[in-house]
């Protein structure tokens, strides 16, 4: 479609007065002007050149008017030329009929000359304005086309790069945390390796000679009893002895010595079992440093770790004592690694007795620093509550707990690894769990959760889907 230069104007009509007039006219007016004497005249010559407007007859022999509108309107090419229909002053029938059939407007004979030329280019002018509207419209149809696909593509871009951006960082986090594992494995079986030789060499150096004292001290009582009752016999048999032995007599205070040797002794007795009793658990920690599933009493760990750690219990200058209570339920045997679960232990607490530490040392505490473990079953498992009245963890700590490497303690205090360690322990080598319960201000309570029976890797993954 385009608009043409001049302006075309078709008559369509089959009394020659009538073309002669009209023509004259609109020539005069500026327009071109061609002519067609029938209907079917002028459906031939629109087909080759297309003009800006019809003027077209209502009563011509042929097909006439009417029909040559229709089919003019039926043709995808001359439909949107507007056509004027030349129709007599009387027939207002034939007016709404070719008004009806697509016309625009009408004209009545005889002509208005003036009234023709006005109507004629109003209608020009409309078509011309329509022409370019309608290519105008094109053009921002295309433009907008251009603009979806050039969209479009930009999106498929951004979600390509966007997809291999998640995908990277996927590939990466991945790595990260496979080299966070690794590095907790190495830390961990160092930290258990370290812990374990430092125990295990403490215990072996004690041990003997604590043996001598204790074997020794057995026989010490037997021959300082002995003498002591030869003493007794010479004080008996002589009551009065030379000047320099009553003297001494009173020196060193015989009655008194007497008296206080055997106390003394059974003290030293008591002091000798007491720290083979505190190597033997020394020995219990690290001997089951192995890696082996036995059977084991998990109070005996329990409390080999609270021997381990019971110095810290005791009172210090700046901190009272930690009171510890145990409420041990009735525990099955257990199968699992016996020094792994120490650590586990010896982390949980050793963390109960920092938290307890701090409260005090914040000095805002009133209540007796406590730490309660208490033990039970629960169906497959045995439950173990490490419950301490510090200060709490906030949200945002609990959040982070178990990642490697989290610690609030100061640098060269804590390496942020105990409960990471403990998590691993408890949840993959054991299939157990560990969680933190715990309200801000009122003390933690942390909650190991192991099977009586040591499930296999897939066992665990069954276990895990049925819970
Ligand atoms: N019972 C508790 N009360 C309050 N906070 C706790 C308790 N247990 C753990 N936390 C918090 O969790 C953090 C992480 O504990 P985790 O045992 O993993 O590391 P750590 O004790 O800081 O260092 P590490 O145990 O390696 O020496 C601690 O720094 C502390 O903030
Ligand atoms: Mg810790």
């Amino acid at each position: 479609m385009h608009i043409q230069d001049t302006n075309v104007i078709l008559i369509v009509d089959d009394i020659p007065t009538n073309l002669e007039v009209l023509s004259e006219a609109l020539i005069d007016a500026g327009f071109e002007v061609a002519v067609a004497t029938s209907g079917e005249s002028a459906l031939k010559q629109v087909e080759y050149d297309l003009p800006t407007l019809i003027l077209l007859d209502v009563m011509m022999p042929g097909i006439g008017g009417f029909e040559t509108c229709r089919q003019l309107k039926a043709n995808p090419k001359t439909k949107d030329i507007p056509i004027i229909f030349m129709t007599a002053l009387s027939d207002s029938v034939d007016k709404v009929k070719g008004l009806s059939l697509g016309a625009v407007d009408y004209i009545t004979k005889p002509f208005q000359q003036a009234e023709v030329l006005a109507r004629v280019q109003v209608h020009v002018q409309l078509r011309n304005i329509g022409v370019a509207l309608e290519k105008q419209n094109i053009h921002l149809k295309q433009e907008i086309e251009q603009r979806i696909a050039a969209e479009a593509a930009l999106q498929q871009l951004t979600q390509d790069l966007e997809q291999r951006v998640a995908a990277r960082t996927e590939e990466l986090s991945q790595a990260l945390h496979t080299l966070q594992n690794a590095q907790v494995q190495l830390v961990q079986s160092e930290k258990l390796a370290t812990l374990g030789q430092l125990v295990a060499g403490i215990a072996h150096e004690i041990n003997n000679p604590v043996n001598f004292i204790y074997a020794n001290i057995h026989h010490a009582n037997k021959y300082i009893h002995d003498l002591l009752v030869l003493i007794q016999l010479y004080l008996e048999r002589y009551p009065h002895p030379a000047d320099d032995i009553e003297k001494t007599i009173k020196d060193v205070d015989l009655e008194f010595l007497i008296e206080d040797l055997p106390k003394l002794l059974s003290s030293m007795e008591m002091g000798a079992a007491r720290i083979s009793e505190i190597v033997k658990s020394f020995r219990n920690f690290s001997r089951h440093d192995e890696a082996d599933i036995k059977i084991v009493d998990l109070h005996e760990g329990i409390d080999n770790t609270l021997k381990i750690l019971e110095h810290r219990l005791k009172k210090k200058v700046d901190a009272p004592a930690i009171r510890l209570l145990k409420k041990y339920g009735n525990l099955p045997m257990v199968e699992c690694c016996a020094g792994k679960m120490n650590q586990v232990f010896m982390n949980i607490i050793s963390n109960a007795i920092d938290a307890l530490e701090e409260a005090s040392s914040n000095g805002e505490r009133l209540i007796e620093p406590t730490i309660l473990i208490h033990t039970d079953v629960e169906a497959e498992y045995v439950v173990i509550r490490i419950i301490d009245n510090g200060l709490g963890i906030p949200q945002d700590v609990q959040q982070r707990l178990f990642d490697p490497f989290f610690t609030t303690k100061p640098a060269g205090k804590g390496t942020g690894l105990g409960l990471s360690i403990s998590y691993q322990i408890v949840k993959e080598q054991h299939g157990g769990s560990l969680l933190c319960i715990s309200n801000p201000g009122k003390g933690a309570e942390f909650v190991i959760k192991i099977p009586i029976k040591h499930l296999s890797q897939s066992e665990q993954v069954l276990s895990l889907a049925r819970q």
